[in-house]
Order: C-alpha cells, then sequence, then structure tokens
C-alpha cells in the first residue's frame, strides 16, 4: 500500500555516502527517478553509476547546499532536466560532538551546523515548494534524530539544528497540508556510517546499518507517516514531555556512564564494524 515511488522524481540530499545513498538505491530499485545532491562528485558518480548498473534511473547534482547561488542553479537544473520535483529527502548534515563547556568561545560551531542543517534544508524546501505546489502534491522527508527526543547531552549545536528543522516542517504540513504537501521527519537511532564513524568511541556501539536505515526513508516516501520513530524514541519523548526535570536528571548520570564504558570498550578493541 501507499504511494508507489515509481516514476516519481525524488530529490536526495547528502546521497553521495550513507544514508542518502542507501535510501537512493532503494528508491531507485522501486523505479523512482533519483536526484543525488552533496559535494562529492566523484562518490555521487560512483553512486549513481551503481545505480545505474542495476537498471536504476539516477542524476548526480554535485552542489555546494550552503552555497545559496550553487543550490539555485541545481534546482533549475533538476526542475529542467526531470520537469517537477515530487519528493524532496532532506538528508545532507554534519554533526558535532563537543561538550557546551569546551565551546564557550565557538559560537562558529553553531552557525556551521545551522548552516547545512537548517538554513540549507529550509532554503532548498522553499526553491522546490513552488514545484510541488503547482503540481498539488509534495512530499518532504527530513532526517533527524533520536537524539531530539531524549536529553542526549554533548550534541548541543547538532540537535538545536535539528529540532529547529522538525519544527520548521511541523509548521509547514500544518501551512500547506490542505495544498498536498506532506512530511515525513524520521528519527534514527545511530546508524553506522561517516558521521557516526567520527566519534572513536561510537566503534564499540551496535547501530543500525545504513541499508536499514534507507529502508526507514523509503517508508516515508512509501507511507507518508508525519514520523517514523522508534519505541524508545516514543518512550523517550512521552516521559519528557510528561516529567522533563526528573528524566534529564536521571539520565543524565546513565548517559557519563554508558560513554565511558564505550571508551573503555573501543581501548580494548571490542568493536563493531
Ligand atoms: N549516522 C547516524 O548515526 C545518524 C543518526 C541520526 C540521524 N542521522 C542523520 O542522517 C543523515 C545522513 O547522515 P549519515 O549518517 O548518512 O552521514 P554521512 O554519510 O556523513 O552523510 C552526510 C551527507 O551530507 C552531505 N553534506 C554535508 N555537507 C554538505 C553540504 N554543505 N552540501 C551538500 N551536501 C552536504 C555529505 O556529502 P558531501 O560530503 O559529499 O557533501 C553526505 O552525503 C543526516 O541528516 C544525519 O544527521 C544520522
Amino acid at each position: 500500500m501507499g504511494i508507489d515511488p515509481a516514476g516519481q522524481v525524488v530529490v536526495i540530499t547528502g546521497s553521495s555516502s550513507g544514508i542518502g545513498a542507501a535510501a537512493a538505491r532503494r528508491l531507485a530499485a522501486r523505479g523512482a527517478t533519483v536526484c543525488l545532491l552533496a559535494r562529492r562528485e566523484a562518490e555521487l558518480e560512483a553512486v549513481a553509476a551503481a545505480i545505474r548498473a542495476e537498471g536504476g534511473d539516477a542524476h548526480p547534482y554535485p552542489v555546494d547546499l550552503t552555497d545559496e547561488a550553487s543550490t539555485r542553479a541545481a534546482v533549475e537544473r533538476v526542475l529542467a532536466d526531470h520537469g517537477r520535483v515530487d519528493v524532496l529527502v532532506s538528508n545532507a548534515a554534519r554533526s558535532i560532538r563537543r561538550p557546551i563547556v569546551d565551546s564557550l568561545d565557538r559560537l562558529h560551531d553553531h552557525e556551521r551546523v545551522m548552516a547545512i542543517n537548517y538554513f540549507a534544508a529550509v532554503r532548498l524546501i522553499h526553491l522546490v515548494l513552488p514545484s510541488m505546489l503547482a503540481t498539488g502534491r509534495g512530499h518532504v522527508v527530513i532526517s533527524s534524530t533520536l537524539s531530539t527526543q531524549v536529553p542526549i547531552p554533548l550534541f548541543s549545536a547538532y540537535l538545536a539544528s535539528k529540532s529547529a528543522l522538525e519544527s520548521y516542517v511541523r509548521s509547514l504540513s500544518a501551512e500547506l497540508g490542505h495544498r498536498g504537501i506532506t512530511t515525513s521527519t524520521v528519527h534514527f537511532p545511530m546508524v553506522r556510517t561517516e558521521m557516526s564513524g567520527g566519534t572513536e568511541i561510537y566503534r564499540a556501539m551496535s547501530m543500525m546499518s545504513p541499508d536499514e536505515a534507507g529502508r526507514w526513508i523509503e517508508r516515508a516516501v512509501v507511507s507518508r507517516p508525519s514520523r517514523i520513530t522508534s519505541a524508545f524514541g516514543v518512550a523517550g519523548e512521552t516521559s519528557m514531555a510528561l516529567l522533563p526535570g526528573i528524566v534529564t536528571r536521571a539520565t543524565a548520570p546513565f548517559f557519563r556512564r554508558m560513554d565511558r564504558n564505550l571508551a573503555r570498550r573501543a581501548a580494548a578493541g571490542d568493536v563493531h564494524e
């Protein structure tokens, strides 16, 4: 059931690696035309070539999404090539893991993360919306995280940017749902990609595979729920809605202990690849 991706024009940002590349492969295998946006041209070409080798329809559009003129030009090329955008998967992002006390003179952490995770995402949505409104239908999927549902330490800049985008797409659904615009927020748990690989101690953590994460995006495109999440995410959100102070105080020592355990296991070579 749901909406058949076959024949749909799907723009996927951050598709040169990780979850975006896996989602592109899955959607192309179901007949979607996938437009791949990210900066690394060679990686985008490789993802597109692998999809084409399996009979899929993939088109790389190398672009730095923090650059307004380049993003505008990329969207113009997508529209010229394919005539419309049916689905936008806003997945490109960067993450920073840094304690707040080590960030007091690093406001640029927030500026850099917001530039790609929030402003670039909103800019792209604004650029594709006219095409979606003209056809009377459009779906926007955002890659977010379980960590906006629970009080996770050490990722303040990253989580603020993700929460901002979640709030934006809630407004988008509320304002333009009656004109055919729908949104899905995907709350991923940890996924084994270049992004999570940037933190050494996370090698000791068991994680979702990029392919399984790609399946969550595929589900968002086909079934179009307003969100996809996990039982842990729902429990976190519910307990934070009811008892935010108690839950934050009670979980903080758990997360500190978890980091110490992961560091010990990673140092001992107890790692998941
Ligand atoms: N991995 C996890 O544990 C996890 C958990 C929860 C949520 N997520 C979310 O899932 C999404 C995908 O992340 P991932 O884990 O698959 O990591 P990833 O492999 O590092 O993917 C990030 C993607 O963003 C692109 N990107 C970054 N800056 C860009 C820019 N300025 N312009 C264009 N593209 C840019 C990168 O491509 P280029 O470098 O080629 O530009 C890359 O394709 C992100 O939104 C992330 O926040 C990940």
